[in-house]
């Protein structure tokens, strides 16, 4: 059995003043039987370390070990932070930071060399889906973004629409759930049966307390990445409930 898991992504939002909002969830779901992941940005991930049972991710790392590359932090060091995982290929940085998937590949397969899970992220644009292009682009992102080293617990894949992500839009049910078979479906061909039906699909794209239990009976749905909604534990608390009760 996947365990569920509830990430949050916290973007370019938080200062240590926030870290408060982790004490918060950390005593409400003490007992949780989900995985609970916090990706703070990167001047806070050390701080964010020790609120078990929250586990803390980066939000991208770059695909070398360390050298001269200004700005950016490397797998080694978000492992050296105390962290357990990364998000790579984010729209956001898809689309503004120009990263195809040949170096989303890279940057996952970085951070699973050092034994970070790497969750990588999938999603059309609404010109995509209307042109009926979803799965093709889907597909293709898939097989481009994940190294051929994917076990269960390296690799997480997250499908998020672009056209869905911070604008209250939500694909319905069944196009969520059409992705999320297909996903499997690829995943189980290239890896095989075992290690195709490990590997953990979360739903992400406005995700919210009112909303969350609906998407996570979706087959395949095995929890979120949650933008906006992972800000406060008032409003993450509700969604990681929705899905220790699912
Ligand atoms: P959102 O962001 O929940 O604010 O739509 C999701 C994401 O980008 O991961």
């Amino acid at each position: 059995m996947r365990r569920k898991l509830a990430a949050g992504n916290w973007k370019m939002n938080g200062t240590r003043a926030s870290l408060a909002e982790l004490a918060v969830l950390a005593k409400t779901h003490a007992a949780s039987e989900v995985d609970i992941l916090i990706c703070p940005p990167a001047t806070l991930l050390t701080a964010a370390c020790g609120h078990a049972p929250l586990m803390i991710g980066a939000q991208d790392c770059h695909m070398a070990t360390s050298g001269a590359h200004t700005g950016d932090i490397s797998a080694a060091q978000i492992k050296d932070a105390g962290a357990t995982a990364v998000i790579v290929g984010h729209s956001e940085r898809r689309v503004a930071h120009e990263e195809h998937s040949e170096i989303v590949r890279a940057k996952a397969r970085a951070a699973q060399a050092e034994g970070l899970t790497a969750i990588v992220c999938l999603g059309e644009s609404l010109a995509q889906r209307e042109a009926q292009n979803t799965l093709d682009i889907i597909g293709g992102q898939l097989a481009g973004s994940i190294p051929d080293n994917a076990t269960g617990e390296n690799l997480v894949v997250a499908y998020e629409p672009i056209w869905a992500i911070g604008t209250g839009l939500v694909p319905d049910l069944a196009q969520i759930g059409e992705v999320h078979d297909f996903i499997r479906s690829r995943l189980e061909r290239r890896f095989g049966a075992g290690v195709g039906r490990s590997v953990r699909l979360l739903y992400g794209g406005s995700v919210k307390p009112d909303n969350a239990a609906d998407i996570f009976t979706v087959p395949n749905v095995d929890g979120a990445l949650v933008g906006g909604a992972s800000l406060t534990a008032a409003d993450f608390s509700p969604i990681i409930t929705a899905l220790e009760t699912v």
